[in-house]
């Protein structure tokens, strides 16, 4: 099974660099989750093109290593909400035109219906949803924003859930799919808004995962360069197919 996920990611390694590169330019684009995984491969292949205000919860170094002066860092830990005026000043003024909601948590190994607590729901759901509302709230205030992009995932999928397990990973997509639908309608016709799985990704998030990150960053910065406004209120793959809510 190993060998064969082995070749698989090689395969797919090989594939992306046939992926085209970033065809955004001169945006103001906010990421979360930048310092790792699919945010920091969305960062680096955005970062040539575009001004980026990355946020991360401690650890910066990836993006330090870039040694780019031009990325601008806030460092926030999602799970204490702590949006104070500062940063919401810092946000503003950066005039973002896209937010890229990327920063999740799976949370524990175990998470059998018996295994939950108040506690940690409401810690996950801060650190997978509720950030991405506060962030999303904020940018709005600066009328600057023309596409809202929430990374989702399958396991948020009600109809397409057959397995059962995962209450607080799931749950949590679930609500930030909701979310997402539900401000897509607010926002009709201004602000293209809609959810992207990025497929199985070997990231400090999935150590299973198949896909490198780079290749769904990829794939993703073409369906955003598009901006096409049939994608609002969508939850879709990396291959643009509807995903069942
Ligand atoms: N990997 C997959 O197979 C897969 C599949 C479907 C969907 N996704 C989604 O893809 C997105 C990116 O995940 P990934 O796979 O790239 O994993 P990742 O490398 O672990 O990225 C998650 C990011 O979220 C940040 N984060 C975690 N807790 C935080 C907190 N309390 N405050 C602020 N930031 C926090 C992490 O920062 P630190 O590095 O500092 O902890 C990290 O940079 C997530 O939304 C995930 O649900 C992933």
């Amino acid at each position: 099974m190993g060998f064969i996920k082995t070749i698989k990611r090689k395969y797919i390694k090989a594939k992306s660099f046939f992926e085209s590169n970033s065809k955004i330019y001169g945006q103001n684009i906010l990421i979360t989750g930048a310092n790792s995984g699919l945010g920091f491969s969305l960062l680096n292949l955005l970062r040539v093109n575009n001004n980026i205000l990355a946020f991360t919860k401690k650890n910066q170094s990836n993006i330090r290593d870039l040694n780019d002066h031009k990325i601008k860092i806030l460092n926030l830990n999602f799970e204490l909400n702590e949006f104070n005026n500062e940063l919401i000043k810092k946000i503003l003024n950066f005039k973002p035109n896209i937010v890229i909601n990327s920063a999740a948590v799976f949370g524990p190994e175990k998470q059998s219906i018996h295994d939950t607590n108040y506690e940690e729901f409401l810690k996950i759901f801060s650190i997978n949803v509720f950030s991405a509302i506060e962030i999303v709230k904020i940018c709005l205030k600066s009328n600057s924003l023309n596409q809202i992009i929430n990374i989702s995932s399958d396991m948020g999928s009600i109809n397409l859930n057959k397995e059962g397990n995962y209450y607080y990973y799931r749950l949590s997509k679930t609500l930030l799919n909701s979310f997402t639908k539900n401000l897509s309608i607010d926002l009709k016709n201004k602000i293209n808004t809609y959810c992207i799985h990025p497929g199985s990704m070997k990231t400090k998030l999935n150590s299973g995962g198949i896909l490198n990150s780079e290749y769904s960053a990829r794939k993703i910065i073409n369906i955003i360069a598009k901006n096409q406004i049939q994608n609002n209120g969508r939850f879709i793959d990396i291959n643009e197919n509807n995903l069942d809510w």
